[in-house]
């Protein structure tokens, strides 16, 4: 397909440029994963054989493209989207070799620790990564010196209120902002939030430049294409132009220090206070 014909066709973006199209509509949940994963990825050293966590991979896009680009193994670990399609999509992409996919609870994960080489994450860290305990426990997982990295939808700015063009209806109804999006968090906030903590070093952060736009883009081509799971809100996106709405990757590697779970549901018995 010629870059003309391919209507996801994006020079940032090259390597996401050969996938189908097509495919890349019916696989998403959101924002394009797979350009997100793309620059998550390329701030990443990834090698072949590697063992990668996909944390939240929805529909498995994004762990596919890991497999094939970088012939990592990939755990695609998800909670609503069940293992058996997404299976279907890596024997139909010929990585079954290099992709796991699995149902998951991101707090109650059945590896082993030190187990990864790298977790990753796209459009998903936002629903459990802002509890303070959440890098401490996923951290564990990885190998001393392992890498972790998210990208999320993010605010360009702190705001207390939510400016006027994200909560009034498009003119498709639809009304882009939910109190689920109070989870989007400043760079500066996911900059503080993994600074501080010990199970991390080398914490690097930063915003991807015209990430609205991309965004904006990939809703008008779904839109386009009548492959919108939800109705769009590229108007809203389009408004906001990049004032409010942004997108933050996070990077960094696991220290040695631990932690302990403090959501295993024993630890009561463990610690000797409930016996
Ligand atoms: C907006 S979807 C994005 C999916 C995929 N990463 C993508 O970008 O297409 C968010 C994903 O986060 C996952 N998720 C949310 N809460 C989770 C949790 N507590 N444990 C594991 N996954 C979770 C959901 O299952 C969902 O697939």
């Amino acid at each position: 397909m010629s870059d003309t014909e391919n209507p996801l066709f994006k020079p940032e973006f090259p390597r996401s440029n050969s996938y189908d199209p097509q495919w890349m509509m019916d696989t998403q949940m959101g924002p394009n994963p797979v350009w997100l994963m793309e620059w998550l990825a390329e701030g990443m050293a990834l090698r072949e054989g590697m063992r990668v966590l996909d944390l939240g991979c929805g529909r498995a896009a994004t762990s596919i493209f890991l497999a094939k680009e970088f012939g990592v193994q990939v755990w695609a670990a998800d909670l609503w989207i069940g293992p058996d399609r997404n299976w279907q999509r890596a024997v139909d992409a010929g990585v079954e070799n290099r992709v796991y996919p699995l149902r998951i609870e991101a707090h109650a994960l059945p590896f082993a620790q030190g187990f990864f080489d790298a977790v990753l994450s796209v459009d998903a860290y936002q629903y459990f990564g802002t509890d303070e305990l959440y890098l401490g426990y996923i951290a564990g997982f990885l190998r001393e010196g392992g890498q972790i990295g998210a990208v999320v939808p993010g605010l360009a700015r702190e705001i207390e209120e939510v400016p006027a063009h994200l909560c009034e209806p498009q003119s498709n109804g639809k009304v882009f902002w939910e109190d689920g999006c109070w989870s989007f968090k400043t760079r500066d906030f996911w900059q503080r939030l993994w600074k501080r903590s010990n199970a991390v070093r080398d914490v690097r952060t930063d915003s991807l430049p015209d990430g609205w736009r991309h965004w904006r883009d990939f809703e008008r081509a779904l839109e386009a294409a009548g492959k919108s799971i939800f109705p769009s809100d590229a108007e809203a996106l389009d408004r906001d132009a990049g004032d409010t709405i942004d997108f933050v990757r996070m990077r960094a590697e696991r220290s040695g220090a631990g932690s302990m779970n403090l959501y295993d549901s024993s630890l009561g018995v463990q610690v000797g206070v409930d016996s």
